[in-house]
Parts: C-alpha cells; structure tokens; sequence
C-alpha cells in the first residue's frame, strides 16, 4: 500500500461529509469516494428488481453481480453509475433515502461494499465519506475524521439544501426521517455508526463548510 493517501470522514446524516470530502479531495488531488452513494445506488437496483428487502440472501446475491462506479471527473459533480447507468440523481430521491437502511444492516452487502471500496483505497489517494470507514473499511486510514453537528443545525442544512434545489420540504417528516436515520446507523449490529478512537472530531455546529474543508486540507498537507 503506502504510497495512496486515505483519509476517511465518518459521521451522522447531514452533518455536511459529502460536502466537505468532496471539496477537501479537490483541494489535495485526491479521489472523492462517497460511499453513501454506493449504499444507495444498490438500493435503486433492489427497488427496481421489487426484492423483499428482508430477505438478506437476496440482497447480497444482488450485490454480488452489481457494478458501481464512482467516476471523478475534473470541474463536475461526481457521477455514479449503477451497472453502466447514470443514477446520480436518482439515488437522492426520498424513497430511496428511507429504505438504504435495508442494505446498509446487511453484513453480507456490507462486505463486498468492504471489498469495493477496499480496492478503491488501494488504487488513488481519496477522501471518503461514510459511517464505518475509520473503524471497520479502512482501520489503518493515514486521516481519520468524525464530523458531527447538533440534530437541528443538520436538519435545517437538509431543509436549506432542498429548498435551493426548489423542491418542496415538509419540515417535521424531514426531521422525523433524520432521528429515525440517526437511530437506525447507531443502532444496527453490522458497521454502525462510531467515532473510530484515534479520529479528530470536528463538531461542525457553527463553522462554515469551508472552515471545515480548511481544518482537514491544512491537516492532511502538514503531514503529508
Ligand atoms: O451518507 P448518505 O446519507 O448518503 O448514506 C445513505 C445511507 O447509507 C445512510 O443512512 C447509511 O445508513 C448508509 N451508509 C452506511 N455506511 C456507509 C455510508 C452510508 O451504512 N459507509
């Protein structure tokens, strides 16, 4: 290994991972790896195919013949495609937000995830996003963070994000749907949401994103 760079940014909903890992990867050349994105998109591909998505078996047998791809692309969004198909978009859409929870309890789904995103680490230097990355995917990461903000200031990132995007926003249902997230990635048995010991924590609570993005970059650059 050695050579790549892995810094990893752990955290609950909405605390702004994504946002801030995917600046701090454009900031130091770095890959950007959204592993959310992966837990959705095969959650796209399950409700397509109407799997019970009880049945654990099925699931992982579904995994195992799906290839996702996190294509990084120079000045545009980050693209995720779904066997082949750009599913960037589709994997926000609310439905497939509240039922990733399915995938994401799933060990045998979280292994090959485990293997994807593995084998992403081993080649290119990237800043992933996630709720396992520092404890379980990449316990020897050169960078661990754990980015956290308090449940309001995350639900109304949420609320502001949508309603820039124009879409309507029921603000109770959002912040019901955020608790029951929260809940759900503290509580699963398989990867669940925890500080690694050895990750710095950045309560994001009243800093902007990019004093966020700041804090990692100069971090990443004064040992790198
Ligand atoms: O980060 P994002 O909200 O896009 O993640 C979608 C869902 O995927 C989360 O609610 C979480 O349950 C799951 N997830 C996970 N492990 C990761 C990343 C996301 O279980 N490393």
């Amino acid at each position: 290994m050695a050579d790549h760079l892995v810094v990893v940014i752990d955290g609950p909903a909405g605390a702004g991972k994504s946002t801030v890992a995917k600046m701090a990867a454009k900031r130091l050349g770095f890959a950007f790896m959204d592993t959310g994105a992966m837990y959705r998109a095969l959650t796209v591909k399950a409700l397509r195919a109407k799997l019970n998505l009880e049945d654990e078996q099925a699931l992982i047998k579904l995994a195992e013949v799906t290839h996702i791809d996190l294509v990084n692309e120079a000045g545009k969004p980050l693209k995720v495609t779904l066997d082949g198909e750009d599913v960037s978009e589709t994997i926000r859409s609310t439905d497939v937000t509240n039922n990733t929870f399915y995938i994401a309890r799933t060990p045998g789904v979280r292994h090959v995830m485990l293997e994807w995103q593995r084998r992403m680490g081993r080649e290119q230097s990237m800043v992933g996003d996630g709720r396992d990355l520092g404890t379980v995917v990449f316990p020897d990461a050169a960078y661990k963070f754990y980015l956290d903000a308090d449940f309001d200031i995350r639900c109304q990132r949420r609320i502001d994000e949508l309603k820039a995007k124009g879409q309507p926003v029921d603000e109770q249902a959002l912040k019901a749907d955020l608790a029951e997230r929260d809940h759900k990635d503290f509580t699963r048995k398989a990867g669940p949401l925890k500080k690694a010991d050895d990750a710095i924590i950045i309560d994001s609570t009243s800093m902007s994103i990019d004093e966020v993005v700041d804090l990692i970059v100069r971090r990443v650059q004064s040992k790198a």
